[in-house]
């Protein structure tokens, strides 16, 4: 029977792959340091589960916590965009000292498998192609443009770059703390692997939803930032002009890649692999905020204008990778998920 031993195995994503390895009859260790910015009510686990609360930076609560384990999903971090700069030592301290030593502790237990969560923010703005069909990475939005409701990113001559969707072979161009730290944990995780013969998978979410999402947080991704509006009876505000390009994958369909990547890293393979996780299906914010308010019978969405400097235009990912080589396929489509999504209940407010 396989252990595994899920690290932030009480979060919006980790929990949903609890219930999957429970489900596939695998015996599931959580480590978890229920951070109280994450956790606003009481958390109970899954009695199935052996439960430990403390942070991945304690080698202590590791050596028990990593002891009998065959594989090692990884999912603790601190997440989303910040409230601002000052948050960069708990990104780095959360995410990368977090993964260091969790490394560190897997090369003194000998656990030799490891998955970790990513995040399609590695990539930075996505890929795009100029009027004549050569390939573009954009600079950073320019405030003047988007001050002018420019928001799509503009080639040599002023035009409209034209979005594409985007392979694990980019360029990788992290251009928020968040995002840094996401790459730096790939990179810790590819040198693990090299100097100890072990063999690490990193999956690039792409945006996330489903039950169980935060609802209030500074770091809450948009569908539930909608939905809590809608749970108070005011439309989704929706930023820049609705059109920005993404896509929504569903959380059960996120957890089935974590055991598929396992399962997978019981065969040969490299010693680091990168996976986009996405449903494959290009949908607007707008799409998202219009299919939200329909489903909950709430007010329209209101297109403000607004933007925040850290945002990318568009990102949407090619999922082939995972398809083909782990036989992976999403299950769950963009209009049942949202119509779940809709009275599904989210996580407790943090208060
Ligand atoms: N939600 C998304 O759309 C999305 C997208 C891309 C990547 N990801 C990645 O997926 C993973 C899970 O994200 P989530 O949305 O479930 O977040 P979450 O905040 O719901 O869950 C993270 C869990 O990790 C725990 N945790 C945080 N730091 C810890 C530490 N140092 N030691 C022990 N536990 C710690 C928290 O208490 C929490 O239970 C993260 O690595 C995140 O970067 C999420």
């Amino acid at each position: 029977m396989t252990t595994v031993l899920i690290t932030g195995g009480a979060g919006f994503i980790g929990s949903a792959i609890v219930d999957a390895a429970l489900e596939k009859g695998w015996r599931v260790r959580v480590i978890d340091s229920l951070r109280p910015d994450v956790h606003g009510g009481d958390y109970r686990a899954d009695p199935r589960v052996e439960f430990i609360t403390a942070d991945v930076r304690d080698p202590d609560a590791l050596a028990v916590a990593l002891f009998g384990v065959d594989v090692v999903c990884h999912q603790a971090a601190k997440v989303g965009l910040g409230v601002s700069f000052e948050d960069a030592p708990d990104y780095v301290a959360s995410n990368d000292l977090g993964t260091a030593v969790l490394l560190a502790a897997m090369a003194r237990s000998d656990v030799e498998r490891l998955v970790a969560a990513s995040s399609m923010v590695v990539y930075g703005e996505g890929n795009y192609r100029d009027s004549s069909g050569r390939s573009r990475r954009p600079a950073a939005r320019r405030v003047e443009d988007l001050d002018a409701g420019h928001f799509d990113p503009l080639d040599s001559d002023g035009r409209p770059l034209q979005p594409e969707l985007i392979t694990e072979d980019a360029p990788l161009d992290p251009r928020n703390v968040y995002a840094a730290s996401k790459l730096a944990q790939e990179y810790l995780a590819a040198a693990w692997a090299r100097s100890t013969g072990g063999r690490a998978i990193a999956l690039r979410y792409h945006n996330v939803y489903g039950p169980g999402m935060p609802q209030n947080t500074p770091y809450a991704g948009v569908a539930s930032l909608f939905r809590s509006a809608l749970e108070r009876g005011e439309a989704p505000r929706v930023f820049e002009d609705g059109a920005q390009r993404r896509d929504f994958v569903h959380v059960r369909d996120v957890a089935s890649a974590n055991l598929s990547a396992i399962e997978s890293l019981a065969g040969p393979g490299e010693a680091f692999r990168a996976f986009n996780v996405g449903s494959g299906i290009v949908h607007t914010i707008g799409d998202l905020a219009h299919a939200l308010s329909r489903n909950t019978g709430g007010p329209g969405p209101v297109i403000t204008g607004e933007y925040r400097l850290g945002d990318v235009r568009h990102i949407t990912a090619s999922s082939e990778r995972l398809k083909s080589e782990l036989g992976w396929s999403p299950l769950v489509s963009f209009d049942a998920g949202m119509a779940e999504f809709a009275s599904a209940p989210l996580r407790a407010a943090v208060t």
